[in-house]
C-alpha cells in the first residue's frame, strides 16, 4: 500500500453519521455483574459507560439509521450511492453480508454492497478500499459504514473482556470528484500479521466450531502492539503527503483504550488538543468507533472543511491501518 498514483480524481468527505443504542451500560452496572470496579475500569481503559444494542436493533439496523444520517449531513439522496462498504465482526447472520441488508433498508437497488472484516481496523480499510474503487473511476459516491454489536458476543462472565466493548455505527459517504482544492483521502496504508491470531480472537465461527464463540484477549499483548508497533502506517502516511505530526489538525484513533491513544499521540509528537477522544462514552466499539468519534468531532463543530484529519486503527489479526483526510 503506497501513496496515491498521479489521478484526476479524489475521494472527498461529504457528510458523517452516527447511531448509538439508546441503552447503556455504566461502570457501576458491571459492579454488579462481574468483580470490576469504576475506579478499575476508568484507570485501566478510560471508559465510563457503554451502548448496549435492544431487542430488534441488530448491526444492519444501526448501520443504516448511520447511513441515512450520512447521507442527511451530505445533503445527497441515496440513490446516487453506488458502493456500500460494510465493516463489521458481528454480521447479522454468517451470509448474508450486513451490507446488502443496508442497501435494501436504503432502498437502493443498483450499485453494489459488501462487508469488509478487519476487526477493529475494519473502517480504516474500508476507507482505504472505498477510495480506490472511487479513484479508479468505477464507481462515484460510496457509504463506508462501521458498525458492531459487540455485545452479542461477549463473555458476560468475563471481565477481562465485557468491560472494554460496545454497540454502535458510524458512516460517511465519499464522493469521486476532480478540482477538490486539496480536499479528499490522502494516503492510506493498511498492514496485517496473522501470526498474531490467539491474541484477539473469537473463539467460535462457522467452519471451525459452527457456533457463534465469544471474544477471548490476551490484554496486555494487544496493548504492547497496539502502542509499539503500529507507527509504521502513520509514519508512511505523513511520508506519503510530505507532512509531519505537526501539520495535522485533528488525530481521530481507534477507540479501544484511552491509554492507548495517549502513548500513541505522544509516541507521534501528537498534541494533546488535537486527539479525539470518545471511547469513555461508547467504550470499544470496533470497526464503528472512528466514525463515531469523527461524527462526534464534527457536530461539536471541531473538525471542519479543509482540515487535515488522521485516522488510524488496530485490531485482531493482528491488523492495523492509517489515512489523511483532508476534510
Ligand atoms: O482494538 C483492540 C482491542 N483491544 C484493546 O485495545 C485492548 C488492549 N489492552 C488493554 O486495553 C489493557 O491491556 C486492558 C485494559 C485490557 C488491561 O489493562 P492492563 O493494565 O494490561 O491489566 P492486566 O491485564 O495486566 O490486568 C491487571 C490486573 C489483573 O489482576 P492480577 O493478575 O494483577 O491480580 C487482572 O486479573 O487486573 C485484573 N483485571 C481486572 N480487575 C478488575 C482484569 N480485568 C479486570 C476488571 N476489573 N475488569
Amino acid at each position: 500500500m503506497s501513496k496515491s498514483p498521479p489521478s484526476e480524481l479524489r475521494s472527498v468527505v461529504l457528510g458523517v453519521g452516527a447511531c448509538l443504542p439508546d441503552k447503556t451500560l455504566t461502570n457501576a452496572d458491571l459492579e454488579k455483574m462481574v468483580d470490576t470496579s469504576d475506579e478499575w475500569i476508568v484507570q485501566r481503559s478510560g471508559i465510563r459507560e457503554r451502548h448496549i444494542a435492544g431487542e430488534g436493533e441488530t448491526t444492519a439496523t444501526l448501520g443504516a439509521k448511520a447511513a441515512e444520517r450520512a447521507l442527511a449531513s451530505a445533503g445527497v439522496d441515496a440513490q446516487s450511492i453506488d458502493l456500500i462498504i460494510c465493516a463489521t465482526s458481528t454480521p447479522d447472520y454468517t451470509f448474508p453480508a450486513s451490507a446488502t441488508q443496508i442497501q435494501a433498508a436504503l432502498g437502493i437497488r443498483h450499485g453494489v454492497a459488501f462487508d469488509l472484516q478487519a476487526v477493529c481496523s475494519g473502517f480504516v480499510f474500508a476507507v482505504a478500499t472505498a477510495d480506490k474503487f472511487l479513484r479508479s473511476g468505477s464507481h462515484k459516491r460510496a457509504l463506508v459504514i462501521g458498525s458492531e454489536t459487540f455485545s452479542r458476543i461477549l463473555d458476560w462472565q468475563d471481565r477481562t473482556t465485557c468491560v472494554l466493548f460496545g454497540d454502535g455505527a458510524g458512516a460517511i459517504v465519499l464522493d469521486a470528484q476532480e478540482n477538490t482544492d486539496g480536499r479528499g483521502v490522502l494516503a492510506s496504508r493498511l498492514r496485517s500479521d496473522g501470526r498474531h491470531r490467539e491474541k484477539l480472537f473469537v473463539d467460535g465461527g462457522p467452519s471451525s466450531t459452527g457456533t457463534v464463540g465469544h471474544v477471548r484477549m490476551v490484554g496486555k499483548d494487544v496493548f504492547r502492539h497496539a502502542v509499539g508497533q503500529v507507527s509504521d502506517v502513520m509514519l508512511g502516511c505523513f511520508e506519503d503527503c510530505g507532512i509531519s505530526a505537526a501539520d495535522l489538525d485533528w488525530f481521530v484513533p481507534h477507540q479501544a483504550n484511552k491509554r492507548i491513544i495517549d502513548a500513541s499521540a505522544e509516541k507521534l509528537g501528537i498534541a494533546p488538543e488535537k486527539v479525539v477522544q470518545t471511547v469513555q462514552l461508547h467504550g470499544n466499539t470496533s470497526a464503528a468507533s472512528i466514525p463515531l468519534a469523527l461524527s462526534a468531532a464534527v457536530a461539536d463543530g471541531r473538525i471542519k472543511r479543509g482540515d487535515l484529519v488522521m485516522i488510524e486503527a488496530v485490531g485482531g489479526g493482528f491488523t492495523w491501518g492509517a489515512a489523511i483526510v483532508r476534510w
